[in-house]
This record gives C-alpha cells, sequence and structure tokens, in this order.
C-alpha cells in the first residue's frame, strides 16, 4: 500500500477528516496536497473535537509525520494559530513532524481582501466562498506573481515582499471602490508568523519520494470535494484548486506509479454549502431533519463559516461522476446513522431535462442547474445505527441501502460510518 489517496465524493465536507483519521493509523506520512485553510476537518478523539483547516488529520495519529504539499496555498498567521490550539491540546506540531512545502502559496492579506471585493461584486451571482482568499491566492499563483512558502525562509524579505504584493492589490481594490489595506500592518502580521514556520519549511516532494522508495505509506487527505474542483466541479461555483486524484499527483510532486488505492468518501445524504447546482437538494422540515439543529456538532453547519449547509438526498449521478474522474477503488459511506428513523429513503438515480432522461450529469452547469432529479425510494429503518460495529448490527434496510449505492457504483462499499468517533465505523 504505496499511497492512498482520500476524496471528497461531491461537495466537501463528507467526512474525509473522520476517515483520514481512521487510515492514518496505518500510515507513515499523512500530505495535504490541495485547497488551504476553507477546509474544516472534524476528527472526535476521546472527548476532543479537533477541528482541523490546514494541517492534515494523520497530525492526531502519534506515529505519522504530516506535510503540506506544494499544491497547497497557506495562511501563515492562521496555521501558526492552527498550530498552537493542536499544540494546547497536547498533539506534537514540532519541526519534523510537520513539513511546509517551500512551493507551497502564501495566502496574504490582500487576497482575503480580494475574496470579499470578488464577492462583493458579483452580487446575487456570488459565489458563496468561505473568504479566506482562496480564489485571489491561487489566482497569483497561475500568473506567476504569487507568493511561496520558501520566501519565509527569509522572513525580513518575506515582510518586505508582502508589502510591495499589499501595495500592488491596492491598486486593484480601490479601483473597484474598496478600502486599501495597510501594507506596513501586512507585513508585521505576517513576519511573525515567517519566523514561527521557517523551521518546518521542507522540499517535501523529495521527502516524500525518499520516504516512498524506502517503503512508508502514504496517506493524500483531500480537502473540498470533486463537484469543487477547478476543472471537474460545477464552474463558477467551486474552489480553485484540484481536490480531485490528479490535484494529489501534481500537490504533492509524486508519480501515479505509486496511488494504488483511492477511497471516495461520500455522505450517505447530499449537502453543499455555498451557491450553485444541487439537483436533489430538499427544502422544508425534510432539509431540516437531514441538518439537525446544531446542538451536535455534526450537525450540518459549515466548520469553516459555522452557514447552515443545504441538504438533500443522495445522488447517484453525482457519485458515479466523482467515481469516474477520480477512479474510485472503493467508496466509504458517513453519517449513515443520521438516517435512521426515516420512513423512506430516497436516491436520486437520474436526471431528466426537457423531457429527456440522462444517466450521466450534463455538461455544463446551466443545464445542471435545470436538471429534475429521478428518484428511487427505499424503506427506511427505526434503529439507531450508532452503536453498531459489525455488518451484522446493521438493520436489514440499511444494508439495502449501502447495497443499492454499490451496485449503482459498481466498486466497493465495505466501509460504513456510524458515529463521529473512531470507534463508530463499520466494515463488511
Ligand atoms: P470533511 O470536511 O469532509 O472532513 O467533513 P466535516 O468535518 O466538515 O463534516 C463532517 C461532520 O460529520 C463532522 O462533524 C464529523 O465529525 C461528522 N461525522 C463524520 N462521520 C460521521 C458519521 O458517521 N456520523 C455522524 N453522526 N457524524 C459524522
Ligand atoms: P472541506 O475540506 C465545503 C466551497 C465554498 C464555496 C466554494 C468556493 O471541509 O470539505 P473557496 O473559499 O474555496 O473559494 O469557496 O467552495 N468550499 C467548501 N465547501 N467543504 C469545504 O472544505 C469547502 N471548501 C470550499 O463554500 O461554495
Ligand atoms: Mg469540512
Amino acid at each position: 500500500m504505496p499511497a492512498t489517496v482520500v476524496i471528497g465524493a461531491q461537495w466537501g465536507d463528507e467526512g474525509k477528516g473522520r476517515v483520514a483519521d481512521w487510515l492514518a493509523a496505518q500510515s507513515d506520512v499523512v500530505a495535504r496536497y490541495a485547497g488551504g485553510d476553507n477546509a474544516g476537518h472534524t476528527v472526535y478523539v476521546g472527548e476532543q473535537v479537533f477541528k482541523l483547516h490546514l494541517i492534515p488529520s494523520g497530525i492526531l495519529r502519534d506515529q505519522a509525520v504530516c506535510l503540506l504539499g506544494n499544491g497547497t496555498v497557506i495562511n501563515p498567521v492562521n496555521m501558526v494559530k492552527e498550530m498552537e490550539g493542536l499544540r494546547a491540546a497536547g498533539v506534537d506540531v514540532s519541526p519534523g513532524r510537520l513539513l511546509i512545502s517551500t512551493r507551497a502559496h502564501i495566502i496574504a492579506p490582500a487576497h482575503i481582501a480580494l475574496d470579499a471585493a470578488g464577492e462583493k461584486a458579483r452580487g446575487a451571482d456570488k459565489i458563496g466562498t468561505t473568504l479566506r482568499g482562496i480564489g485571489p491566492a491561487y489566482t497569483d499563483k497561475t500568473n506567476r506573481s504569487g507568493l511561496r512558502a520558501g520566501q519565509m525562509a527569509d522572513p525580513e524579505a518575506f515582510a518586505d515582499a508582502l508589502y510591495k504584493h499589499t501595495g500592488a492589490a491596492n491598486e486593484r481594490l480601490v479601483r473597484d471602490g474598496n478600502d486599501p489595506l495597510d501594507p506596513q500592518k501586512s507585513a508585521e502580521e505576517y513576519i511573525d508568523a515567517a519566523y514561527k514556520l521557517k523551521p518546518y519549511l521542507a522540499d517535501t516532494s523529495a521527502y516524500l519520494n525518499a520516504r516512498l522508495r524506502e517503503g512508508a505509506v502514504i496517506l493524500c487527505e483531500g480537502a473540498q470535494g470533486t463537484m469543487l474542483d477547478i476543472d471537474h466541479g460545477d464552474y463558477p461555483f467551486v474552489t480553485s484548486s484540484s481536490p480531485t486524484v490528479g490535484g494529489a499527483l501534481t500537490g504533492l510532486g509524486i508519480g501515479a506509479r505509486w496511488v494504488d488505492r483511492v477511497v471516495g468518501v461520500a455522505k450517505a445524504f447530499s449537502t453543499r454549502v455555498g451557491s450553485g447546482p444541487f439537483p436533489t437538494e430538499v427544502e422544508g422540515e425534510l432539509a431540516a431533519r437531514l441538518r439537525g439543529t446544531g446542538e451536535n456538532f455534526w450537525d450540518e453547519f459549515g466548520t469553516t463559516t459555522g452557514r447552515p449547509r443545504r441538504c438533500g438526498w443522495l445522488d447517484m449521478l453525482i457519485l458515479k461522476y466523482a467515481r469516474d474522474v477520480n477512479g474510485f477503488t472503493e467508496l466509504v459511506l458517513t453519517k449513515l446513522d443520521v438516517l435512521s428513523g426515516l420512513p423512506e429513503i430516497t436516491i436520486g438515480v437520474g436526471y431528466e431535462i426537457d423531457g429527456t432522461i440522462l444517466d450521466g450529469i450534463p455538461v455544463t452547469t446551466a443545464d445542471q442547474m435545470r436538471v429534475k432529479p429521478v428518484y428511487e425510494t427505499l424503506p427506511g429503518w427505526d434503529e439507531p445505527l450508532g452503536s453498531a460495529r459489525t455488518w451484522n448490527d446493521l438493520p436489514k434496510a440499511a444494508c439495502a441501502y449501502i447495497d443499492r449505492i454499490a451496485e449503482l457504483l459498481e466498486i466497493p462499499v465495505n466501509t460504513v460510518s456510524v458515529g463521529p468517533e473512531r470507534d463508530q465505523l463499520v466494515q463488511r
């Protein structure tokens, strides 16, 4: 098992952190390859709820070295805060345990301001971003005008570069009717973080390749989800990185030959936070039932932004698409316990558009906005699932639901999560 990639099969928040934590127990290295602190990965250990935004979930497994690959974007101030939170909880985040790619890009203060300005300018057509500066940071990267993490090796020069970066961005901010930022303040905010992060900088691609050659097990922890992918998602209602399998290779600088397991993670129903198409979305009481009230930490409110998530039924066309885009070797189903008590479980198995039935998602986002789902209904079950530990503990109707998903997907669904705790996992 050289490298395993964990990827969200829907619109993010599928429970990747929980699944990565499970797989990290058997991994030597856990690596984030895309995105930044727009992610929110929740892991429940004992009585502690960890909300990881940038640092891989593997940090909660003592034997795993964790790293942020070149494909990620890093807000140094938020990174330091996250490290301090983990340290306070007794987690080892010392250099050597945690590495940052010198090639990763920096989210500068101006990126955050530009993210907010962009959303404001889009008005009703806003994407609903996490306002973490993700889009503008990746824009600078592809425009070849970005700042790289390696620049933190010289914190004074890094602060100087930030000063200039803020000045240049101010021209745009002011032109579009926004307040300018104070370049001196930007530089001062980041220099302290740069001094703290400098010891963590490394050539993470070289590190991973050396570890792979010596037989280490690498876990690549995806953030976001397939439908938020810049190429394969519902553009423009996407993030600006590649959460899909190709992103793991470019975002870490490792070869395809090492990846032998691609684990798709899907929630047993669907959620989306932010704008964009969601054919199987439901409203009213049922949405509130799936979302939960917010009193449990696993209820459907954003880990990063606190926004209530839109909720709906499972959409098999989305899952089939994600299977194909990523080459899933298996699917892990999470939050099956949330469906207990529903009289019927509905699955989206097709789409209808202009009187035509589709068996795959349409090419354009505009058409994806218009499709009407074709549903199939299965019997529900009343039993709570939280204490299930073996397949035999699952009610027949729950097994039938899982089996139907596996049948439609034509890949194994042999691992099911029935609660946020580490041991609330059932394997066939
Ligand atoms: P991620 O972004 O994909 O890591 O997912 P999030 O952490 O944003 O959201 C998933 C939420 O569901 C978290 O609060 C998890 O603790 C929780 N969770 C994961 N698996 C299960 C499960 O099987 N049952 C329940 N009830 N909660 C789960
Ligand atoms: P995890 O890793 C859910 C969504 C935002 C918005 C769009 C673009 O926890 O699954 P961005 O700030 O990235 O420019 O926002 O993408 N989004 C997520 N939704 N889970 C996430 O991460 C997300 N990261 C970004 O809500 O619709
Ligand atoms: Mg999340």
